[in-house]
């Protein structure tokens, strides 16, 4: 039987989606862009996953960009369209109402530095190495890269790697705000579970309202952000949820939430 692109895992309440073409670097082709709209797809309204976690297949690579194999191929209007794919796919997962971790286990270039920054939180393997290298193929980030970039680790830093194309080692990448966790290569999965599960203590709505606030409250002015958070808030205020935590704590027990 041909193996799936992207591989699907339940761990508890994570679900561990792995980029799964480790001969070609779990580079992405349109067959791999597919495979993996159908998983965030499939994710996306299933309660009982609470966090996503995205890694690649191997140990040389998270993912090596767009295959560029594939890309000598394509006509003009053919690339558009994979760009038009992967931008859309990578804002869908920014935009899952549930964390998303990147669990960057090897090499990370152009998209695929592009879908970690895509992801909330991003934790790295010591050997792993990243970079959007894009300008030295002659073209740019298009999967979000010159927009995600800057607005995480500031605009100069950003310019300075995007225009290089430089390839920035893990801990370089920690130092700089691009990666929030290095840890050694073998611990990573383990590391980015046992953060789902710190999460999942926390309430649904919550956390996905938490999420919501951030993202888009970062990009507008702070008087638009603030009324962004408030009604953030609002909605979880007539929960059971809520209720659950307020109990709990009077209880002096843990809460178990539903996400209702
Ligand atoms: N597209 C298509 N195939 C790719 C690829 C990509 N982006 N990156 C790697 N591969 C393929 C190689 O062509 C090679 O295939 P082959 O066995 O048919 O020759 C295979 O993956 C292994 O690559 P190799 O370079 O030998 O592996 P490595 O572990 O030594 O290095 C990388 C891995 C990712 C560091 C290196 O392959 C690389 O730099 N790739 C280009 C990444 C890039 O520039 N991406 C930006 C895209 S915009």
């Amino acid at each position: 039987m041909e193996e799936k692109l992207v591989l699907s895992e339940r761990k508890e309440k994570a679900v561990i989606l792995t980029l799964n073409r480790p001969d070609q670097r779990n580079a992405f082709d349109f067959a791999m862009l597919r495979a993996l709209k159908e998983e965030v797809d499939a994710v996306r309204f299933d309660a009982d996953v609470r966090v996503v976690i995205i890694t690649g297949a191997g140990d040389k690579a998270f993912c090596a960009g767009a295959d560029l194999k594939e890309r000598a191929t394509l006509t003009e209007t053919q690339v558009r369209e994979f760009i038009f794919t992967i931008r859309n796919l990578f804002s869908d997962i920014e935009n899952l109402p549930k964390p998303v971790i990147a669990a960057v286990n090897g090499a990370a270039f152009g998209g695929g530095t592009e879908l970690a920054l895509a992801c909330d939180i991003r934790i790295a393997a010591d050997t792993a190495t990243l970079g959007l290298t894009e300008t030295r193929l002659a073209i740019i980030p298009g999967a979000g890269g010159t927009q995600r970039l800057p607005r995480l680790i500031g605009r100069g830093k950003a310019k300075e790697l995007i225009f290089t194309g430089a390839r920035v080692p893990a801990e370089e990448a920690l130092k700089i705000g691009m990666v929030e966790r290095v840890v050694p290569a073998g611990k990573l999965l383990d590391e980015a579970l046992s953060l789902a599960g710190d999460i999942c203590r926390g309430g649904p709505i919550a956390i996905a309202q938490a999420k919501y606030a951030i993202n888009h409250g970062l990009e507008t002015d702070i008087a638009t952000g603030l009324a962004i958070e408030s009604n953030a808030y609002w909605i979880t205020i007539p929960t059971e949820d809520r209720l659950e935590g307020l109990a709990a704590f009077r209880e002096k027990r843990k809460p178990v939430y539903k996400g209702k």
